[in-house]
């Protein structure tokens, strides 16, 4: 069933350019509005949410800072990212405004049906975003976005994250729809944008055999660095994630804006550090200010590992390797740039003999706390 791959990893990768697009179909009605799949909540509770709680656990959780950045961009909700298992021992400030979104792949992690169990308890409405129907968190939620990205059998989530950040963008583009934030046309033109991104994510992954050569050259390395700015820091922290997980490498992402406040210790000669870069095409300055943090640490010796879009010369004279991606929206990216950093850890962990669909220690699914 792995479909001529090595592992269901690999497979699991190749499938994400129908993982984004499968999550996307059948999202309009016949007027072209969007729509929710299994809505059990008012839409004036919905227009009346003064405040989003994002809970999930691991992978899932940084799919929820990526839906941070874009949610209130577009809708201008505040919205809060925190993990399962803190936000159900702490106090948290949740009332009938409140919207809870629980995002899971398995739709079992019990941390994450606690924190919706206790969201409900105090009269917030809960969206889970989950990938396995049938499951227990869509049961016990308000409404369900499902994410349609097929089983998921490595336990270390690729296609399951995409999707979940795709589904994001929908439930962000609804909210913006039904609060009246942007104008149907608008709304339209990111869809068209997000119906692209799967052409995209396959040109990535037929890149990919650079990235694997590089991996297989960094066999050695006991220590790798991420670092991204904006929606580039969760893609940060989940190449962290994914290398931590598969080759059993000491992995750290960091806001490149950190850097001077402490992690730019760490940088001596020969460290691997991979770089997110935003599109040189953005509205603001992030892309110079990521481009001087390249400059900065290979000043000390870092080797740099730098995740670019086509076109964006200006990296090119502080950079190691360039694994390029296609232009897209600055909001949009992650579904691009995650993509090396997976196959980076897949082909490292390969390199090292690792079993990269069981890695030691880990289930997929964490039913107990
Ligand atoms: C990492 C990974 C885990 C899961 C986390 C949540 O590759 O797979 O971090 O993302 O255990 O699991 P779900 O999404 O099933 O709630």
């Amino acid at each position: 069933e792995k479909g001529g791959f090595d592992s269901f990893m690999d497979k699991e990768i190749h499938d994400q350019p129908q993982a984004v697009a499968d999550t996307l179909l059948g999202r309009t009605d016949a007027s072209g509005a969007l729509v929710l799949d299994d809505l059990r909540i008012d839409e004036s509770v919905l227009r009346a949410v003064n405040k989003i709680i994002v809970v999930a656990c691991g992978t899932a959780a940084y799919s929820g800072h990526v839906a941070k950045y874009a949610i209130e961009h577009w809708c201008r909700i505040p919205v809060e990212v925190e993990l399962a298992h803190e936000f159900r021992y702490r106090d948290p400030i949740v009332d009938e405004r409140t919207l809870v979104v629980a995002v899971t792949q398995s739709g079992e992690t019990m941390d994450t049906l606690m924190a919706v169990r206790h969201a409900r308890e105090q009269g917030a409405k809960v969206i889970s975003i989950v990938n396995t129907h049938g499951s227990t968190i869509p049961r016990e939620s308000d409404a369900v976005l499902y994410t349609h990205a097929g089983p998921e059998i490595a336990v270390a989530s690729t296609k399951a994250f995409l999707a979940q950040i795709t589904a994001a963008y929908v439930l962000g583009l609804y909210l913006a729809q039904l609060r009246g934030n942007k104008f149907p046309d608008e709304i339209g033109a990111l869809l068209e944008e997000l119906r692209d991104m799967p052409r995209k994510i396959q040109t990535v992954i037929e890149r990919g055999e650079y990235v694997r050569a590089t991996a297989r050259s960094m066999e050695k390395s006991d220590k790798v660095l991420f670092l991204g700015r904006h929606v580039g820091f969760p893609v940060a922290l989940e190449g962290a994630l994914k290398l931590k997980e598969l080759a059993y490498i000491h992995a750290e992402g960091f806001a490149a804006g950190e850097l001077k406040h402490g992690p730019i210790a760490l940088i001596d000669e020969g460290q691997p550090v991979f770089v997110v870069v935003p599109s040189p095409r953005g509205r603001d300055s992030l892309h110079s200010k990521v481009v001087s943090n390249i400059q900065e640490i290979r000043a000390r010796g870092a080797r740099t590992l730098v995740i670019a879009e086509d076109g964006d010369d200006a990296v090119r004279p502080y950079a190691d390797e360039i694994f390029w991606i296609p232009q897209a929206p600055t909001l949009l990216q992650p579904l691009l740039a995650v993509v090396p950093l997976q196959i980076f850890a897949m082909a490292l962990a390969t390199a090292k003999g690792l079993d990269v669909d069981q890695p030691r220690n880990l289930a997929k699914s964490v039913t107990v706390e």
